[in-house]
């Protein structure tokens, strides 16, 4: 009922009546009035005026459940949400929901991480009241070699948001990092449940760096947060909509073509290295070459000295800007 009264109240022009809540709701006055009291408490400011009713006055930045619902649209990603004040990590919460059969599109978010997991087994700073923690759960009836391109997806949408909410220069590195003037504002954990031939479920989880103003000193250098780049803090629950919204136009068409062909053209517009030299670091040996964007699986294509276009894969190698992180 949170949701619902939240809604109204951001939906309507002024005050909303006591009884027209509650002939909608099919409640009574006095359970309008606790949530009413409820949402006060969590840092909304709603007036309260006899025979007018109520009306929002100003939005706080809150990650609750209400708040977020409130805000997603009516797709069918995030149609279910679980939404945790703090747990270990959103990405295990969302493999213990898909072993338990969630819905595709199931998405776990948290104010505050426990125990957040990055890639290659390194952990995820994940403080209270500052950053997006968020996972999806889905359950494309693909390969499994299809789910990496999920993860770039989830880049893209990110950085569309960014750019949409906040106005900043965000872009990618490939294949999924979000960065904003060089250095890193979300990392992206893509997991998976598989057989050979079909995959039960792909976990997606992303991690934002929104409102911190400091980080810890061995990452410092190339992590930065929406805030420390623009001076100002945002609404984390109207990003986490606006990514989910995102995601969801772009993983439609990868579920359409099964690739990134309907995507490509978007997320090469996005990347930072397009045409810039990169320096390929692979175990056999490092080159260097000049970006020329990407393929249909989302393998990079890269210039080398001869002219020739080599294919470069995601999690056998990684890609440097010659002049630092990027
Ligand atoms: C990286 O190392 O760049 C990936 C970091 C991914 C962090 C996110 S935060 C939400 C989700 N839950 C986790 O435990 N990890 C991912």
């Amino acid at each position: 009922m949170k949701t619902e009264i939240l809604t109204i109240l951001k939906e309507a022009e002024g005050f909303v009546s006591g009884q027209n809540l509650c002939s909608r709701l099919n409640v009574s006055r006095t359970a309008v009035w606790k949530v009413i009291r409820q949402l006060q408490e969590e840092g909304y400011q709603i007036e309260a005026v006899r025979n007018k009713g109520y009306r929002l006055v100003q939005a706080a930045d809150v990650m609750t459940e209400a708040e977020i619902g409130s805000r997603l649209k009516a797709g069918w990603i995030g149609k279910k949400l679980v939404y945790f004040y703090e747990t270990d990590s959103t990405n295990l919460q969302a493999r213990k929901l898909a072993q338990a059969g969630c819905p595709d599109g199931t998405l776990v978010v948290s104010d505050c991480q426990t125990a957040g997991k990055g890639r290659r087994g390194r952990s995820w700073s994940s403080p209270h009241g500052s950053s997006i923690y968020m996972s999806f759960v889905l359950r494309p009836s693909l390969p499994p070699y299809c789910a990496s391109a999920v993860t770039l997806i989830a880049g893209l949408a990110v950085t569309d948001a960014v750019c949409r909410e906040t106005g900043l220069p965000a872009g990618i590195k490939w294949p999924n990092d979000v960065v904003v003037n060089g250095k890193k504002i979300c990392g992206i954990l893509t997991e998976m449940s598989a057989e050979l031939e079909n995959i039960h479920y792909i976990v997606t989880g992303i991690g934002i760096n929104v409102n911190q103003q400091d980080f810890p000193d061995e990452i410092a250098a190339a992590a930065t947060s929406l805030r420390l780049e623009s001076g100002k803090s945002w609404n984390r629950s109207a990003l986490t909509a606006s990514i989910v919204s995102a995601f969801e136009g772009y993983y439609v068409k990868f579920l359409q073509s099964q690739d990134l062909s309907l995507v490509k053209d978007d997320y090469e517009k996005r990347l930072v290295n397009l045409d810039a030299e990169v320096r390929v670091l692979d175990p056999k040996g490092q080159w260097s070459g000049i970006c020329r964007g990407i393929d249909k699986e989302g393998e990079l294509l890269v210039e080398d000295q001869e002219g020739q276009i080599k294919t470069v894969r995601s999690g056998e190698v990684s890609v440097r800007g010659i002049y630092g992180y990027v």
